[in-house]
C-alpha cells in the first residue's frame, strides 16, 4: 500500500497536524465520578507517541444535571475533572499530538446496566430515547438555553486548557442529533418543526455560542450521522439538496470541519455517485471534512460491541477516495484503541503486525 498522501500535514486555524490520521472519539467509561484518570492521560499519551495526527477525545459531558447516563464516563466540567483533562493534554502536547474535546450530551437515555442514574431526569426534544419510547423529560425554553450556555462553557474551557479544537457531538442519536430527527423531535415550538433546517435550530444556536466563547481563530469540528442506532437505514437528508439545507447553516455559523459519522466509509449516501457522506459534505459545503467508519478492518463497530471480530482490510479503497479529493481527513477508532501504534505500521507498511480488532479490547485502557 503507498499511503503517502495521509502523511501529508493539515492546518486549519488552531489545528497544525502532522498527518491526516484522527483517532475517533471513543467511550471508554474509565473516568470514575466523570474525573479522567492518570490511567486515561497515558492512553491518549501512547496514542500522541504513536504519531495519530489528531486525537478526538472519548465523549465528554456538559454541566447539565442529566447529561450522562454513565457514572465513568467523563465529564468537562468542575475543578477536578477539568484538572484531569489539564493533564491529559498537557501529555499528550509534550509527546507532540494534538487534541480535541469531543464535547457531550447524551439527551434522553436507556438506564445504564449498572443501575447507576443521574441526579435529574433525562432531557431531550420530546422526551423519547428512540421513536415511541419514553424515558425523560421534554426540555422548556429555560432548560433549552441553560444546555446551550453548558456547551458554551465547556468549549471555552477547552481553550483555556490549551486544546487544539473541539468537536461538538451531534451524532448517533443523542441530544443534539434528537432535536434533529423528526421521529424523536416532536415538538410545535422552533426548535421543532416539519423540516430538518428547522428541527437543526437547537445545533445552529450551540455553534453559535460556542463559536461566541471560542472566537473565530479556534478549530471547530462537528460530528454527524444520518444513522440513528435505532435505524441504521435512516437519513435525516434524502437528497443532496436537503444536505445542504441541513450542512450549509452550520458552516455558516462557524462550523469549520464536518465529521460524517458511517458504519462503512465506502458505502454511496446517494443514488447515482459513489461519494460517501463526507464526499458530499464536502461538495455541498466547501469546508474540509473528516471520514470514519471501519478504516483497515473487515467489519463494523456496532456488530463489535456484540462480540463480532474483524481482521486488518486494505486502505486502498480508502486512498483511491482520498487521492480524489472526497475528505481531507480519516478517523480511526477500533484499530487505534487495540492498537497505539496503528498509524506507525501504517505509514512503514509493517501490514503484518496489524492486529485486527477483538471485543476484548473494550475492556482495557492500553
Ligand atoms: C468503544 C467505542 C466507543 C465509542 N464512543 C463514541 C463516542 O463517545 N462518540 C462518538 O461520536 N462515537 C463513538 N464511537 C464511534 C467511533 O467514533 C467510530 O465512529 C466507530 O467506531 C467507527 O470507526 P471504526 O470502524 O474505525 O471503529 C465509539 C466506538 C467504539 C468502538
Amino acid at each position: 500500500m503507498k499511503t503517502d498522501s495521509l502523511f501529508s500535514p493539515f492546518q486549519l486555524k488552531s489545528l497544525n497536524l502532522k498527518n491526516r490520521i484522527v483517532m475517533a472519539p471513543m467511550t471508554r467509561s474509565f473516568s470514575p465520578d466523570g474525573v479522567p484518570t492518570d490511567d486515561v492521560a497515558v492512553y491518549y499519551t501512547k496514542r500522541a507517541a504513536g504519531e495519530v495526527g489528531l486525537i478526538l477525545s472519548e465523549g465528554t459531558v456538559i454541566d447539565r444535571p442529566a447529561s450522562s447516563n454513565d457514572r465513568n464516563i467523563p465529564h468537562f466540567y468542575g475543578e477536578k475533572a477539568l484538572a484531569g483533562w489539564q493533564n491529559v493534554i498537557n501529555n499528550v502536547h509534550s509527546a507532540g499530538g494534538s487534541m480535541g474535546p469531543q464535547i457531550w450530551h447524551m439527551g434522553v437515555m436507556d438506564n445504564h446496566y449498572s443501575g447507576w442514574l443521574p441526579d435529574a431526569p433525562f432531557e431531550g426534544p420530546s422526551g423519547l430515547n428512540r421513536p415511541g419510547s419514553e424515558n425523560g423529560q421534554a426540555m422548556t425554553d429555560s432548560d433549552i438555553a441553560d444546555t446551550i450556555t453548558a456547551f458554551g462553557k465547556a468549549a471555552y474551557h477547552a481553550k483555556q486548557l490549551g486544546f487544539d479544537c473541539i468537536e461538538i457531538h451531534g451524532a448517533h442519536g443523542y441530544l443534539i442529533d434528537q432535536f434533529f430527527w423528526e421521529k424523536t423531535n416532536l415538538r410545535s415550538d422552533v426548535y421543532g418543526g416539519r423540516s430538518l433546517p428547522e428541527r437543526s435550530r437547537f445545533a445552529l444556536e450551540v455553534i453559535k455560542e460556542i463559536r461566541r466563547q471560542v472566537g473565530d481563530d479556534f478549530a471547530l469540528i462537528i460530528r454527524l450521522s444520518q444513522w440513528k442506532p435505532a435505524d441504521y437505514n435512516n437519513k435525516l437528508a434524502q437528497t443532496p439538496q436537503e444536505m445542504e439545507a441541513w450542512l450549509n447553516p452550520m458552516a455558516e455559523a462557524g462550523v469549520d470541519i464536518f465529521h460524517c459519522s458511517q458504519r462503512r466509509f465506502w458505502e454511496p449516501e446517494f443514488e447515482g455517485s459513489d461519494l460517501n457522506f463526507a464526499g458530499w459534505a464536502k461538495k455541498i459545503t466547501g469546508k474540509p471534512t473528516i471520514t470514519v467508519g471501519s478504516v483497515g478492518l473487515t467489519g463494523e463497530f456496532l456488530a463489535a460491541f456484540q462480540g463480532e471480530s474483524s481482521q486488518p482490510s486494505s486502505l486502498d479503497e480508502l486512498l483511491r477516495r482520498f487521492d480524489r479529493g472526497d475528505f481531507d481527513l480519516v478517523a480511526v477508532g477500533r484499530p487505534l484503541l487495540a492498537d497505539p501504534e496503528w498509524v506507525q505500521k501504517i505509514r512503514d507498511n509493517r501490514t503484518g503486525e496489524l492486529k485486527g480488532f477483538r471485543k476484548e479490547a473494550l475492556a482495557e485502557l492500553i
